[in-house]
């Protein structure tokens, strides 16, 4: 990968930043920074080198609708806030823009396209939209490792229009993952969680030649809960994944990599409700699974107990109403403590997981943060990212 801080003369060079500012937001506000902060570095950098930058982003999955709540402003105000200086969120259809049209004004330094998933060029990889959006620019820049395993016209396709670099955080991600996957001790145990069942259900079965454990907690193992034959009332659960979930038993068998899925769990009524703990066979067809329960909880603990190496990506449950977020506070709590004699290395990854360990805890405590979820699994499975391949 070529990189960014290699190249020469990027004195008034127009670059086209691809980040990912997908961070967590509730009513219109950021609940979590993380990714915003993460990113500073690169924009430091191409502030320094006199660039002019294009920051394209996403948040949340609007499906190529214009949906208010999927603004990037609140994002765009919050970077503005952090750099101390005037960014232009440009809202306008991103097909009438032309190059000569920006930075007419020679103070203006940073502008801000609104979120591109409002385009659906963007998740089909659209070449027209690609060779447009690269129209805009000079040279592009990916600096979001967090969403490069996508196959989008902001990631894959743009780069065979310009000249495109590895940025500063991508790099940093990505030397640490090769060193955790390289550096690995045994036992190892992976904790998958999260609402993104699609996303990461297709990679448990790849995972498991690489494991000791792999623990499935969050709305996924609803999918595991149900095909053991229990009711899972109203939960979150990904339709026609039935044989996926036969061939991650079949799997974990033939690589003796233990499988860990609840015991027990905490149910409400509503994702507002209070918390009541039941066991499988107990589940109503009104209740939601929203964390997990206390014995699933304690066999957790213990498997982490004799983990050497612990790889955490996605929340145990529902940790935005505090009553479902004791699953996975008590597991950060129990990877902290092990951390703390050293006697764990511990890589935590994915948007809504850092948000859940910095309610309790300093993300400090654990080795190495990553910010990527999806990307992360992808990265550890072995696959060749599209946005890196892209980049090489
Ligand atoms: C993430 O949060 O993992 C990235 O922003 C990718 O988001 P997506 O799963 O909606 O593609």
């Amino acid at each position: 990968m070529n990189s960014i801080k290699d190249y020469k003369n990027l004195n008034q060079k127009k670059v086209l930043l691809r980040l990912d500012l997908n961070v967590p937001l509730k009513q219109g506000l950021i609940t979590d920074d993380t990714r915003i902060r993460k990113i500073l570095p690169i924009i430091d950098f191409l502030i320094k080198k006199q660039t002019k930058i294009i920051i394209i982003s996403h948040v949340g999955r609007p499906n190529g609708k214009i949906i208010n709540d999927f603004s990037l402003k609140p994002i765009c105000e919050n970077l503005e806030k952090k750099l101390n200086k005037k960014i232009y969120l440009i809202s306008n259809d991103v097909f009438k823009l032309k190059k000569d049209d920006l930075f007419k004004d020679p103070n203006n330094q940073i502008i801000f396209l609104e979120n591109i998933r409002f385009y659906e060029e963007e998740e089909k990889n659209d070449i027209a939209f690609a060779k447009h959006l690269a129209g805009l620019g000079d040279l592009y820049v990916n600096d979001a490792f967090s969403c490069s395993h996508r196959s989008h016209a902001s990631i894959n396709k743009i780069t065979e229009f310009l000249p495109s670099f590895a940025g500063l955080q991508l790099e940093t991600e990505i030397n640490a993952l090769k060193k955790v996957t390289t550096d690995i001790k045994k036992p190892i145990t992976c904790i998958i969680g999260g609402s993104k069942i699609s996303t990461k259900i297709g990679i448990i079965k790849n995972l498991l030649p690489k494991f000791d454990n792999i623990i499935i907690v969050g709305a996924m193992a609803n999918n595991i809960i149900n095909f053991k034959g229990y009711q899972i009332g109203k939960s979150i659960k990904e339709e026609n994944c039935r044989e996926i979930v036969k061939e991650i038993f079949e799997t974990s068998k033939k690589y003796s990599c233990k499988l860990i899925f609840p015991e027990d769990v905490l149910v409400g009524k509503n994702f507002n409700d209070k918390s009541q703990t039941k066991e499988l066979y107990d589940i109503k067809d009104d209740d939601l699974i929203l964390d997990i329960g206390p014995k699933t909880i304690n066999k957790i603990k213990n498997i982490i107990k004799i983990s050497k190496t612990i790889l955490w990506n996605g929340p145990a449950g529902y940790f935005e109403n505090l009553n479902f977020a004791g699953g996975s506070y008590e597991i950060a709590k129990a990877i902290i403590n092990k951390n703390k004699n050293n006697s764990i290395y511990s890589v935590v990854g994915g948007g809504d997981t850092i948000a859940v360990v910095k309610q309790i805890s300093d993300i400090k405590n654990f080795d190495f943060v990553s910010t990527a979820g999806g990307a992360f699994l992808e990265y550890l499975e072995g696959k060749e990212l599209p946005g890196i391949k892209a980049l090489n």
